[in-house]
């Protein structure tokens, strides 16, 4: 359904807001072919509004000759900021950018971060958006559980369908998405809600074992059938079962790149606004699955880059799973049991 622009207009000025967008200040947006008319409108409406001095920078698209997906986040590291100096220059020389494009996983985007500009990533289409308007509730919550896991030097996820891995942490910073940015040099992704970091190098063990609703982005699809993924010494070395683990096997053999079955990302959805369900009522094309990757209580896991952490496995090939039903353990202490935050979790 769609949503007005007043709504919208009201859901960026209650974002740019809580992300201290002051007078005076530059925005550049940041747009593709794919951004959508009216969040691109309504984001520089609600800016100017606010006093800021608003541009927007349109770049071509890149990849899509390469990547066998249309989802933006099937094909990263390279963006069309590669080499583009002159578009570098106006990003660094900005308060915050809107970025409706998606830079994630490439250095430019560290580069923009790293010179004090705030970076603020938008593309789940407007009625998501205005569903999920990031609050002051949702960064304590995000931070309380990120205090919980930068404090941790083992994570232990356990299911009934029969998950067992051991991830050893420490080594790598956290990432906490609460849906806005009140620092400067931050960045975030609105919608979001979850805490996630990257186990340390080859330090992940065990087997996980995908359950019949468990998620795969960007194949946005629900798993129909068990499939099983061996973890030895920090990857993959084997996917079996069905259907879906022959799926998951031939688009991650078309990358030809054994970094792509690394443990990447690890983390726990603490959004209780985004649900399970809604990846099944949207065409594929839609969504880019933000509901799926922050529900309440699930185990968000993905293989392939670290570059985002600051690694050095810069693979184009990125798969999320979001996994319900599963315990998450926290050198000894549960902060999800069987895919419900634990109370003292969330309160603590
Ligand atoms: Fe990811």
């Amino acid at each position: 359904m769609s949503v007005s622009d007043a709504v919208m207009f009201d859901a960026w000025t209650r974002v740019l807001t809580l992300s201290r967008l002051e007078r005076g200040q530059m925005v550049t947006v940041l747009t593709s072919v794919d951004t959508h008319p009216q969040t691109l409108s309504t984001a520089m409406a609600a800016a100017r509004a606010l006093g800021a001095t608003v541009n927007r920078l349109e770049l071509p698209p890149v990849n899509g000759e390469r990547s066998l997906s249309r989802d933006p986040l099937a094909y990263v590291g390279t963006t069309p900021l590669t080499g583009n100096h002159a578009a570098m220059a106006a990003l660094k020389a900005s308060d915050l950018v809107i970025d409706l494009m998606l830079l994630l996983f490439s250095p430019e985007q560290h580069e923009i971060l790293q010179s004090g500009t705030k970076i603020l990533l938008a593309v789940e289409p407007p009625e998501i958006l205005a569903r999920l308007v990031p609050s002051e509730e949702d960064r304590a919550r995000v931070l309380t559980a990120a205090g919980r896991l930068r404090a941790a030097g083992t994570m232990h996820v356990t299911s009934t369908s029969g998950t067992d891995l051991h991830c050893a942490l420490g080594d790598y910073p956290l990432l906490k998405e609460y849906g806005f940015v009140d620092e400067p040099g931050r960045w975030d992704h609105w919608p979001s809600g979850f805490v996630a970091t990257w186990p340390n190098e080859g330090q992940t063990e065990g087997r996980i074992v995908l359950d019949r609703g468990d998620i795969l982005l960007p194949m946005k699809t629900y798993v129909q059938e068990p499939v099983e993924l061996v973890v030895e010494r920090g990857y993959v070395t084997r996917i079996d079962g069905g259907l879906d683990a022959d799926l998951l096997n031939d688009y991650m053999q078309a990358f030809g790149d054994p970094e792509s079955y690394a443990i990447s990302h690890i983390g726990w959805g603490l959004q209780p606004r985004a649900r399970w369900s809604v990846l099944g009522l949207y065409d594929r094309e839609r969504t880019i699955g933000m509901d799926a990757r922050a529900f309440a209580g699930n185990f968000l896991f993905s293989l392939g880059p670290n570059t985002e952490a600051g690694g050095g496995r810069d693979t184009p090939c990125h798969i999320d799973i979001p996994m319900r039903r599963c315990s998450v353990s926290l050198d000894g202490v549960e902060v999800v049991r069987n895919g419900a935050l634990v109370e003292e979790e969330v309160t603590a």
